[in-house]
């Protein structure tokens, strides 16, 4: 069985967590990992890590003294990952995108999400964005894939500059890049 059908089984199984059936394509992959740092000791978040798939574009594009944290509520896909990429510059968080202050306390130079908000209450929504807001660094941004563009304007309530982008696909995904 194909890696990416096992992935799409494992998503569909879960799909009030996922939030999705499938994984995100190649063309999310390159264009959500656009504005990641390529310098020395750049610190980036990851939240919804799944099957890895945007978590290795992300090490591609990141310096070889980079960390990235990657958080990800579900066990089994934590121990996927860890099997599947062995990155001494990865570690990762079995916990929620909303404690990324309980795990990080270093200024952040960048932020990948593709969690479901349009399954998260409001509050809970908004506290993620503004939590990530209060860490990121000047200049760094915030990137957000989603399968639709109408939790856009919560982004744009805490982020002073922000981009809406649509991909090309089946299925159509939106992404966000937000900075301050
Ligand atoms: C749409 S999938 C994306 C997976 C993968 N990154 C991709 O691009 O296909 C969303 C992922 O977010 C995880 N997730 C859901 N809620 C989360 C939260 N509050 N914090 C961190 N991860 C979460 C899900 O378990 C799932 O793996």
């Amino acid at each position: 069985m194909g890696e990416k059908f096992k992935t799409g089984l494992k998503f569909t199984k879960n799909f009030f967590e996922t939030g999705a059936f499938v994984e995100t394509n190649r063309k999310v992959e390159l264009e959500i990992c656009n504005h990641i740092p390529a310098h020395e000791n750049a610190v980036i978040v990851e939240f919804g890590m799944g099957h890895g798939n945007i978590t290795q574009e992300i090490l591609n594009r990141m310096s070889s003294t980079s960390k990235l944290y990657a958080f990800e509520v579900n066990p089994d896909f934590c121990a996927h990952v860890g099997q599947k990429i062995k990155d001494e510059r990865l570690t990762i968080i079995n916990d929620g995108a909303e404690n990324l202050k309980e795990h990080i306390n270093e200024k952040l130079d960048g932020a990948i999400s593709s969690i479901p908000f349009s399954f998260f209450s409001k509050e809970k929504g908004s506290a993620i964005i503004q939590n990530v807001h209060d860490v990121l660094k000047e200049e760094a941004y915030l990137s957000q894939v989603l399968l639709t563009k109408f939790n856009f304007k919560k982004f744009q309530k805490i982020f002073d500059d922000c981009q809406l982008l649509k991909i090309q696909s089946f299925p159509t995904y939106y992404i966000y890049h937000c900075k301050m």
